[in-house]
């Protein structure tokens, strides 16, 4: 070796060296430590739809493998009423019907309203449906729209919400999926609905006026639900000692059509997407239900099919925030070598209060003795996305690991929303929205190449600052 490439050598060990001890960009947006406050009981967008007994907080869901079902679900107060959902599609007169279920549950000293579930099948691809729900001078009409049939190449455009709660921030988070030009066409969910369980007794009331809040998006698009810890609502102290029964009763997943045992976990396909629902508040150690399931569901998964492989959880496992941190670690010792594997694309998870945005990493080595545990760049691993940001009275997560691991590429303490526009089998756009923009501007952006039809470099990340 002559010196000259000794010298090469050297310089590139050391570049090398730098590149590892440093992270990626820590945004210069700093914002001040501010509880979010919860809007009033008495805001407009918690307001009870006018008429005896009408139908209220109405949402819907994938109700199938496919996207050839959907879940309606919706609340009165007064009577069981009419559990019939009539829905017809746009260019013709003759309504369907189709009957549901009624649940009702108490949570120490509250008793729910009448809550019903339908599920509609056999919906036409691609189809815009109106639907109606409630009787005579109280029906109220909403309409979605199904997804196009399944296949490599459909574009698909999915919204990413997280830890949404019911404060004025979150409200502000849901306009701007409203409003953002992209056009989000199912929310993909991850995690910490409400935040009743914050208030004395989980006081469940905050459970409806969520409902209320969320039905101006919820009822026209399917958003597609992760659990988080806020939907355990554990309270032995007043007696309630089985977790998840609020949510459990309010909203449906479609978990029998993934061989799920567990609506807590289960999977969906949708346009060129497969999604994978984890659930980090169940068992998930090996030989557990979550376990199995998860073992048997990746070799199904069908890139040549459904090319986009997204995986929603609320933990998450890449986070460099004082808060949460290394909460997602025992779940990344278990499935981390399966997700790099088999390639997935994107793992989404909420819990903490910010943002971030992590290098293609894995830490698959370690294994007690060998003292190989640092992540390193690995272009078969996901990109891990954190989007609790939607703004729920807890605030904002502020405080920062420091250094930036090299993980990280991207982080930022604001509230916001992102969107996964999925163009075709190779190429994916993701953007990030802050609040504080316009709804249209990127704080972070990236364009994904598809792990499995172009398992390359993704472009380098355009941040806007
Ligand atoms: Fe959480």
């Amino acid at each position: 070796m002559g010196l000259f490439q000794g010298l090469s050598l050297l310089l590139g060990l050391l570049l090398n060296l730098v590149f590892h001890c440093n992270g990626g960009t820590t945004s210069v947006f700093v914002r001040n430590v501010e509880k979010a406050i919860d809007m009033p009981l008495d805001s407009d967008v918690f307001a009870v739809p006018s008429g005896y007994n009408a139908p209220q907080q109405v949402h819907i869901t994938q109700g199938d493998l496919v996207g050839k079902a959907v879940i309606v679900s919706w609340v009165t107060e007064d009577e069981p009423g009419s559990n019939t959902v009539r829905y017809w599609r746009e260019s013709s007169k003759r309504k369907k019907l189709a009957k549901g279920k009624i649940v009702t549950y108490r949570f120490f000293n509250y008793t729910s309203g009448f809550i019903h579930h339908a599920t509609i099948r056999n919906l036409e691809y691609d189809t815009k449906y109106y639907y109606e729900v409630g009787l005579e001078n109280t029906t109220r009409k909403f309409w979605f729209t199904t997804p196009p049939e399944i296949g490599p190449d459909v574009p698909y455009t999915f919204g990413l919400i997280g830890d949404l709660g019911q404060s004025y921030d979150s409200n502000m988070t849901l306009s701007h999926y409203e409003l953002n030009a992209r056009k989000g066409q199912t929310v993909l969910f991850v995690g910490d609905l409400s935040y009743a369980d914050n208030y004395p007794n989980h006081d469940n009331v905050r459970w409806d006026t969520w409902g209320r809040f969320a039905e101006r998006s919820v009822a026209y698009q399917p958003w597609i639900w992760t659990v988080g810890n806020h939907e355990i609502d554990f309270a032995p102290e007043i007696g309630e000692t089985k977790p998840f029964k609020p949510f459990s009763h309010r909203y449906r997943t479609p978990y029998k059509a993934s061989q799920s045992t567990s609506p807590f976990w289960y999977s969906i396909k949708r346009a060129s997407a497969h999604i994978i629902v984890l659930a980090s508040y169940s068992a998930y150690g090996k030989y557990t239900p979550q376990y199995k399931w998860l073992e048997q569901e990746l070799p199904k998964v069908n890139r040549t099919e459904t090319p986009w492989l997204i995986v929603l959880m609320h933990s998450p496992w890449y986070n460099s925030y004082n808060y949460h941190y290394m909460e997602g670690e025992t779940m990344r010792v278990m499935y981390e070598p399966w997700f790099v594997k088999y390639k997935v694309d994107v793992v989404y998870a909420g819990h903490v209060h910010a943002y971030e945005r992590s290098e293609r990493v894995s830490n698959v080595a370690y294994n007690i003795v060998n003292g190989i545990c640092t992540p390193i760049k690995d272009e078969s691993a996901p990109v891990y996305i954190t989007i609790g940001d939607g703004g729920n009275l807890e605030g904002l997560a502020t405080n920062m690991t420091e250094p930036q691991p090299a993980y990280s590429a991207f982080r930022e303490a604001s509230f916001g929303h992102a969107i996964f526009d999925i163009k075709n089998r190779t190429h994916a756009h993701y953007s990030w929205h802050r609040n504080q923009d316009g709804e249209n501007v990127e704080g972070d952006s990236l364009w994904f190449f598809n792990r499995f039809w172009h398992p390359f470099d993704d472009s380098s990340a355009h941040v806007s600052h």
